[in-house]
């Protein structure tokens, strides 16, 4: 378990270079990111190299006892590239350029682009990749950061016709998959077919899905690029993407197997105030972020990892691009990094080494102020580094007993067909997570995909494009399985199964779902489970079958239905029937649960279980009573973390 940093050398004078060093490595650090961006340092000129810097840099960092990782600077083409071959560009919804200016301006579907990077990458591997110094690399910068993914150049549409033409094999093929015939639409062969934007209302589902699709895989080759070379020329390094929190649109798992090692981006008080949660939940935990926010990703990107990954950048203070960006409080960026290592981070790596004077970040706090000076969050990674030395080296985390099951395809097609306002996934799912932290349980988040065996108790939030194939790996593992509304109510092609919702899990859960409906805010459909009568929303569906239901609704009808081991839900749930929900089949399942204080959360790793004070007020460790404290202690303050040995 190491710590580390990002650093940016051509930000500072180089004389300043040596002392950055020593500092860091005295501090305990190890890991030092470096390049991300630095394309216009490395090649000014087309063609014209200026390595001195960067070996010079890499040289400093070396001998001080660092580890490199080098970047690709991909995520940022230069000036004079983008004004050679402006076709790099992407193109937004509307068909505009996205300008030069800040980042990520390149579309993934450019060939041009694509060589070009091909080009900056052999040239960086072919210097450093023998480096000693070099322990690691990563690929380019949060790929879809600032809604990159999608774009509709003619280079994508290009690709995208090949795509297809490679999915379908002939038209028609295609146009009896998409509904083609329904508005006139049909296609008499691939070159016919565009990206869908500019339509004038919403264009074919279908159609936009494979957008999506296409889109991902795009992301997913344009990295393997990069990754080819890497492997070639930087061989026994390992590689590297840093992916962002709850980011959805490509596929991580898949562009994670190119990978050796997965990493995000962890900004907890910035994401709570970027995303969906009530203002009530963005005051209470304005200062510590979400209690379980962190965890869902940590969770996840874990799995990306397939068991390897780190956070590559930590939120050290304040940040500079949420509405509001308050500062935590003493102590929040300890317990952020040692929520990390309780997840099974091998590495922590805090962003930025030193808060830069100029640009566009200027006011994004870092280890140091910019006059050099340590700051808060560098005075809590020093705390943590001397805390590392203390606990010792830690293994992997086992499997969880509980599985909840992330899925790519379920976020798109939500997003595509909602259907009623505010169905997100990936809010639903968090919600399911959210009861199952509640309970003090350990979770793994895995793909559709995954190798279900071990699980006790598997939970498929959503997953509307279900394949018999999924299914029989959720059922082979023995485990309870919950499936959550829309599951099974879309072929992959985006149909609507012949035999009606759920689709292929009606051979094994008999019961169909007749009719849906989506419900606004205040229309509470309400749910008689066991002798408590509690509330779902926005989501009802009429099921029929003979099964006798586990719960139904007031107004009459199945709400949960279930056989065996697997059940479904034919709403969604608010929380405390969510909480019902989950804590009935945890105890089916046979697993030993709690009821965590608010705030308050637990994770286990190797023996160890760690817990986090989230709230805004003093809780007690749900430790046992004669538990020894590897570190802090039976009372947690806010920002509180404690450890201790599991018997
Ligand atoms: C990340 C990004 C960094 C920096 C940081 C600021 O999204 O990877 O380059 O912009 O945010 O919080």
């Amino acid at each position: 378990m190491k710590l580390g940093c990002c650093y940016y050398p051509a930000h500072w004078p180089e004389d300043w270079w040596a002392d950055d060093a020593r500092r860091m490595a005295e501090m305990g650090l190890h890991h030092i990111r470096i390049g991300e961006f630095a394309w216009s340092r490395i090649e000014p000129e087309p063609g014209t190299y200026d390595w001195g810097w960067l070996d010079r840099a890499i040289e400093t960092l070396g001998a001080a006892g660092l580890s490199v990782v080098l970047g690709t600077p991909t995520a940022t083409p230069p000036k004079w590239l983008i004004d050679a071959h402006p076709d790099i560009l992407a193109l937004d919804r509307d068909g505009r350029p996205r300008g030069f200016g800040s980042r990520r301006h390149y579309c993934f579907s450019s060939e041009t682009y694509r060589a070009e990077c091909a080009r900056i990458v052999e040239a960086l591997a072919t210097r450093y990749g023998q480096n000693p110094a070099v322990g690691a690399w990563q690929t380019d910068n949060e790929y879809g950061c600032h809604d990159t993914t999608l774009s509709y150049s003619p280079n994508a549409a290009k690709r995208f016709r090949d795509w297809l033409a490679q999915r379908y094999q002939s038209v028609e093929a295609l146009n009896r998959a998409w509904g083609t015939v329904f508005w006139s639409e049909e296609f008499r062969s691939f070159d016919e077919v565009d990206p869908p934007n500019l339509t004038v209302t919403e264009a074919n589902p279908s159609h936009r899905m494979d957008y999506q699709r296409f889109a991902s895989d795009e992301v997913v080759s344009f990295n393997r690029v990069q990754t080819e070379i890497i492997r070639r020329l930087s061989p026994g390094r390992d590689i590297t993407h840093n992916f962002m929190a709850f980011h959805p649109s490509f596929d991580h798992f898949a562009l994670g197997r190119d990978l050796d090692i997965a990493s995000w981006d962890s900004y907890p008080l910035g994401n709570l105030e970027s995303s969906w949660f009530s203002d009530a939940e963005k005051a209470r935990y304005l200062k510590t972020g979400h209690p379980d926010v962190q965890a869902f990703n940590h969770d996840a990107y874990r799995a990306a990892g397939r068991g390897r990954w780190w956070v590559m950048e930590q939120q050290p203070g304040p940040v500079n691009w949420a509405r509001y960006n308050p500062a935590p409080i003493d102590g929040m960026v300890r317990a952020w990094s040692w929520e990390a290592f309780a997840h099974g981070a091998e590495t922590v790596s805090y962003f930025r080494w030193r808060q830069a004077p100029f640009a566009q970040e200027q006011m994004h706090a870092g280890l140091n102020r910019p006059d050099r000076s340590l700051d808060q969050g560098g005075k809590e990674a020093r705390q943590v580094a001397d805390e590392l030395k203390t606990l010792g080296a830690l293994g992997p985390c086992a499997k969880a007993p509980v599985a909840l099951v992330l899925s790519y395809e379920a976020q798109w097609h939500l997003r595509i067909q909602p259907q009623g306002a505010g169905f997100a996934w990936v809010v639903l799912a968090f919600e399911f997570y959210q009861a199952l932290r509640r309970m003090g349980l350990d979770i793994d988040v895995v793909p559709p995909n995954a190798d279900f065996s071990g699980y006790k108790l598997v939970i498929c939030p959503s997953e509307p494009m279900l394949t018999a194939a999924q299914l029989d790996g959720m059922i082979a593992s023995g485990a309870h399985v919950l499936f959550g509304p829309r599951t099974g109510s879309r072929t992959v092609e985006g149909r609507i199964p012949d035999v009606l919702p759920p689709g292929p899990l009606r051979a094994k859960l008999p019961f169909k779902v007749n009719r849906v409906e989506s419900l606004r805010p205040g229309i509470a459909p309400m749910v008689l489970v066991d002798d408590k009568r509690l509330s779902g929303r926005l989501w009802r569906e009429q099921i029929e079958t003979a099964l006798e239901p586990w719960a139904t609704f007031e107004h009459g009808g199945p709400a949960w239905v279930g056989q065996g081991k697997l059940s479904y839900l034919a709403t969604w749930p608010e929380s405390e029937l969510t909480d019902a929900i989950v804590q009935k089949l945890a105890r089916s399942a046979g697993l030993a649960t709690g009821h965590m204080p608010e705030g308050v959360r637990l994770r286990t790793r190797d023996g160890v279980t760690f817990a986090f004070n989230y709230s805004p007020e003093t809780r007690d460790a749900p430790a046992p009573r004669d538990a020894k404290f590897l570190l802090g202690a039976a009372e947690m303050p806010p920002g509180g973390v404690s450890a201790w040995r599991f018997a």
